[in-house]
């Protein structure tokens, strides 16, 4: 159990459950730090009031998580401040940018590679990359915890209606290297737990056109999805690692 104080990293937090897990973590009394990384995070009004009222237990940086160096440098400058991390959650992901003309595919023919190397590049590499540059962070003599979020349609047992190929096989990809590093953490990190986690569909710009037939019961806000995935990674222990688990808590087949 997570219930030391600690310092915490959200990939991912200018917008949608990244800026509800910052607000999150700010108000739990055992979070020490919050480093709040995003491209365009310096420009986002929330974080800016956040820092107003949390000073130095919040800080906010630029990072593109498909760059490599810019991992690099927020893994040096954590390391600088507060030489180890607890609790490191990837909420950055794409599904579609009208910018790039980039929307999940209905069929075959609308397979483009331009879009499958930017899907991927986000929803899969970086998460890795987060992976290998934070690794000596996390490892130390108390719990930690790398989460990063996936999605249900992720789960090859689990389709059953198709399409979205780009983002589906992003996602399932992402889901077996986090499986695949949590193997290696186990013998490297014992103290670490590597998590996938689905938030459920959420009130984000990202579910934003694809809400018209989701009732409304079950669409829930970033507020309540943060709680409920903060809950699971400052409960899970590292004998959990390697799991693919829902905003419930509920075991997702890969
Ligand atoms: N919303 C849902 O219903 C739902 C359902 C299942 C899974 N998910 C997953 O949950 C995660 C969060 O989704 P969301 O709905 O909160 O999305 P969102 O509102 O679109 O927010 C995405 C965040 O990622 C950041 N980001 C995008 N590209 C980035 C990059 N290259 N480097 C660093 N940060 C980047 C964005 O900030 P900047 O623009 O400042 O970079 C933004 O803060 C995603 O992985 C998504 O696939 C969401």
């Amino acid at each position: 159990m997570l219930n030391h104080s600690g310092i915490a990293v959200v990939i991912g937090a200018s917008q949608g459950i990244g800026l509800a897990m910052v607000k999150d973590l700010l108000a739990r009394p055992q979070v020490k730090r919050v480093y709040a990384a995003s491209r365009h995070a310096m420009l986002s009004v929330p974080l800016g009031t956040l820092t107003e009222e949390y000073g130095d237990r919040l800080q906010v940086l630029s990072l593109d998580s498909t760059q490599e160096s810019d991992i690099a440098s927020l893994a040096n400058e954590v390391r600088e401040r507060d030489q180890r991390l607890h609790w490191l959650i990837n909420c950055a992901g794409l599904l579609h940018d009208s910018a790039r003309n980039i929307r999940p595919e209905k069929r075959l023919e609308q397979i483009d590679m331009a879009q499958l190397e930017a899907i991927f590049r986000i929803n899969t590499f970086a998460p890795i990359l987060l992976a290998k540059h934070f690794l000596a962070l996390l490892n130390h003599d108390q719990p930690a915890c790398f989460a990063s979020i996936s999605a249900r349609v992720g789960s090859i047992s689990d389709n059953h209606l198709g399409g979205w190929y780009s983002y589906r096989a992003s996602k399932a990809a992402q889901n077996q290297f986090i499986k695949t590093f949590a193997i290696e953490a186990e013998r490297r990190a014992p103290n670490l737990t590597c998590l996938a986690l689905h938030p459920g569909t959420t009130d984000t710009g990202l579910s934003k056109p694809f809400q018209k037939n989701v009732p409304q019961e079950k669409l829930f806000s970033t507020t309540f999805v943060a709680e409920r995935l903060l809950d699971i990674v400052f409960s899970r222990p590292a004998a959990d690692s390697g799991k693919f688990l829902a905003w419930d808590n509920s075991e997702i087949t890969w």
